[in-house]
């Protein structure tokens, strides 16, 4: 079974291109439970471009499964975190100027900085995720700064030419495995959307996907219900 995170962040998104105080991303996170999603996953930016304080904190209180809170690895963060406390916070890399959060997290190359949030978070009894690029080496890193979960960056695999893709898919398929046998969980995320998303929700070691743009792009035509249960139908969980 792999369970479905539904990440809220361009409910938020439509709100802030005017200023306003609506479509509300809170009421969208219960819509999606509703329909079956085992998660809400946000992103609080340092620019709060879109999810802003006010809505993790509403979201602590209504989100009756798991809350993931994405975020920068950075002190005000962090502090965020371990006064709101999330379930999971999951570690990005955080560009000011990128469209959406470009590559994974290098954990190997800045070991310490990550370690010490990772440790910070876990005082708190926040679970850890850490999103990383599928290689070893990350893996590896990941596991030495004492993360619960990698979340494996799908955007390669999504974006591969026809030809290319199945050799992305062997990567994920390969840092699944290792994680696990280190003792890891595995999830995944970013870019997956309903025509492509089935054979990563094949692996069986990934337990949890965090998919946003496709769904909250389909509510627009479909309804946020009856996108999240699509979602959850070409998963194979419906
Ligand atoms: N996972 C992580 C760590 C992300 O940063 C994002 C984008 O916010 C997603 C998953 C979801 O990506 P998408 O919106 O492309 O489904």
């Amino acid at each position: 079974m792999t369970r479905l995170h539904v990440n809220v962040d361009h409910v938020a998104t439509l709100r802030q291109a005017r200023g306003i105080n609506y479509p509300d991303p809170v009421p969208a996170a219960s819509i999606c439970e509703m329909a079956g999603a085992q998660g809400i996953t946000i992103h609080l930016r340092e620019d709060r471009r879109h999810i802003i304080d006010r809505d993790l904190e509403i979201m602590r209180k209504v989100v009756t499964t798991v809350l993931n809170l994405e975020m920068a690895a950075t002190d005000e963060m962090i502090g965020i975190a371990r006064a709101v406390h999330p379930d999971i916070c999951t570690l990005v890399p955080e560009k000011r100027e990128e469209r959406t959060t470009e590559g994974g997290l290098s954990v190997a190359g800045d070991l310490d900085t990550v370690t010490a949030a990772v440790r910070s978070l876990k005082e708190a009894d926040i679970s850890v995720s850490l999103f990383i690029d599928p290689s070893r080496k990350e893996i590896e890193a990941s596991r030495e700064a004492g993360a619960d979960i990698v979340e494996l960056h799908t955007g390669d695999y999504c974006e591969a030419p026809a030809a290319e893709r199945a050799r992305q898919m062997d990567r994920l398929i390969e840092a699944a495995t290792i994680a696990t046998d280190l003792g890891l969980r595995v999830a995944a995320g970013h870019g997956l959307h309903y025509h492509n998303v089935a054979p990563v929700a094949r692996i069986p070691e990934i337990e949890e996907l965090n998919i946003g743009h496709s769904i909250i792009a389909r509510a627009v035509f479909t309804g946020l219900e009856n996108a999240v249960r699509q979602m959850l139908e070409a998963m194979g969980e419906l």
